[in-house]
């Protein structure tokens, strides 16, 4: 039987009135405060952490306790475990590539949100009945993009979308005016390279730029 879940609800509260989920892979712990400082100076207020690389989880943590308003979630979660150690760490909402249901169970267990990678009927057909209302479509570019979004949506009206994978400042806007998206995702405003480089103010221009291209 499908379990009732929470999360779909938690996420109407902590991402509500977030437009731009940054995807973040970095490689030294102790840049994550600067990164905050930086997406928040832009006018971003969260961070999805992944644990691709063993400082993610750091991060999070040095995130949580530098900045307990911004918003830290943890990224590429792919077991139940994963969630305890983000939550541990202080992640407020985990996403993941695909669907796991012991990560989504996880997650309404621990009480934060989980958005779920989906990117076919099938997969939303579960999130609908596990009580989903929000989910990440990934890889959104390479899956069908706005149209695919818009397709899904007919027979899951109730639904709505984090688009990210290939989501750039070029095709953001365009996302964000479809009334199915709730939010966008990806790196374009805080790369790797630029997080390594501690490229501060790049990474600030580029949160601005991303936040005033949104359509009113
Ligand atoms: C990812 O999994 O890395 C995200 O979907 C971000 O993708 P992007 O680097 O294409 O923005």
């Amino acid at each position: 039987m499908a379990r009732p879940m929470t999360a779909g609800t938690a996420a109407a509260d902590v991402l509500d009135g977030i437009p731009i989920v940054p995807v973040i892979v970095l490689d030294d712990a102790a840049h994550g405060p600067d990164l905050a400082a930086a997406l928040s100076a832009g006018g971003i207020r969260t961070a999805e952490i992944t644990l691709r690389t063993d400082a993610g989880l750091a991060a999070i943590g040095r995130i949580s306790a530098a900045f307990p308003d911004f918003v830290v979630g943890a990224g590429t979660v792919l077991t139940a475990s994963d969630v305890d150690r983000a939550v541990d760490a202080g992640a407020r909402y985990v996403v993941s590539p695909g669907w796991d249901d012991e990560v989504i169970a996880r997650a309404a267990d621990r009480g934060v949100v989980a958005l779920p990678g989906v990117a076919t009927a099938t997969e939303l057909q579960r999130a609908a009945k596990s009580g989903l209302d929000r989910v990440k479509f990934f890889p959104a570019e390479q899956a069908g993009g706005l149209p695919m979004i818009e397709a899904l949506r007919g027979p899951f009206p109730a639904v709505r979308f984090l688009p990210s994978g290939g989501v750039t400042a070029a095709n953001a806007a365009a996302y964000l005016a479809s009334p199915a998206v709730f939010a966008v995702s990806g790196s374009w405003m805080a790369s790797r390279k630029a997080i390594a480089a501690g490229d501060w103010t790049g990474i600030a221009r580029a949160s601005a730029d991303a936040i005033a291209s949104i359509p009113v």
